[in-house]
């Protein structure tokens, strides 16, 4: 669901915006009246149809190659995009990965990508764009995180740490930011249908069902919209907060 003319003016920034919650939240942007920079891991020609999709709204469509967890790239590249195109309004932060395992038998190196990735993205492109936005005087700061983040889950002591570190870091950036018009805040979804919860065995997958009170995982497009609500003036006044998108999930 989008808002014709919601974001009409302003520019986001979505990170993994080709596929997932990441394109649903660029798809909703757009068809709000937003232009885009959008991140993908891989040459954009190879998710031309979805460029071509998101261009379709009318605004315009960037599409850069960029690995968020590297510091460097993300200073030169992500900064170099955002020149270009004359400033951003809003970034979110949607980028991740998982590397399921139980703590006793879980790689450093499982532990470090997902650290980097989920977690040290954030700090790399919010320290980039977080420039341009002081000098709008404002600006709208979304992290995606997870219900797993606040409440963990076995089996992704990673993935819950890094998660919790982006509630961490965003209730402080809020507190640094708020003064200056910036808002930063979080979302954390529960178990919706992407590519990264279809690898998930069938076992675990309806044991999670059995926990969300609606009986049923979430589509993309319905965080999608509260990333919209978040973006938008419509939430002006919500700064520093975690909004759960998880279908009422219980303990
Ligand atoms: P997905 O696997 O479809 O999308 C992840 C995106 O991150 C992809 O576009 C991928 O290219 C991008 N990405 C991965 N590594 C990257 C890197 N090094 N640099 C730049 N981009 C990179 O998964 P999904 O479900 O759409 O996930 C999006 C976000 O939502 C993630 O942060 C995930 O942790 C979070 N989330 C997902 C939930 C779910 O149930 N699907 C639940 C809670 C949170």
């Amino acid at each position: 669901m989008t808002i014709p003319g919601l974001l009409e003016g302003k520019r986001a920034i979505v990170t993994g915006g080709v596929r997932g919650i990441g394109y649903a939240i660029a798809e909703a942007f757009a068809g709000a009246g937003a232009d885009l920079i959008i991140t993908t891991t891989r040459d954009p020609q190879e998710s031309a149809q979805q460029i071509e999709h998101l261009r379709s709204f009318g605004h315009e469509v960037v599409a850069i190659k960029l690995n968020v967890s590297d510091k460097a790239e993300v200073s030169s590249v992500l900064a170099a995009a955002i020149d270009e195109t004359q400033g951003v309004d809003i970034l979110v932060n949607n980028a991740g990965i998982t590397r399921d395992g139980l703590l006793l038998r879980m790689s450093e190196q499982d532990w470090d990508d997902v650290i980097c990735v989920d977690l040290k993205s954030a700090f790399n492109t919010t320290q980039t764009v977080l420039p341009y936005m002081l000098r709008k005087k404002s600006g709208s700061i979304i992290n995606i995180s997870s219900v797993v983040g606040q409440g963990g889950n076995p089996g992704q002591c990673n993935y819950a740490a890094a998660k919790a570190g982006l509630i961490g870091m965003s209730l402080s950036i809020a507190k640094e930011m708020g003064p200056k018009g910036i808002r930063t805040n979080c979302i954390a979804p529960g178990f919706i249908k992407t590519a990264m919860t279809e690898k998930m065995p069938e076992a675990v997958v309806e044991d999670w069902k059995k926990k969300i009170s609606l009986r049923r995982a979430g589509e993309p497009q319905e965080v999608a919209s509260v990333a919209l609500f978040l973006a938008s003036q419509m939430s002006s006044y919500i700064n520093g907060q975690v909004i759960s998108c998880c279908g009422g999930i219980t303990k």
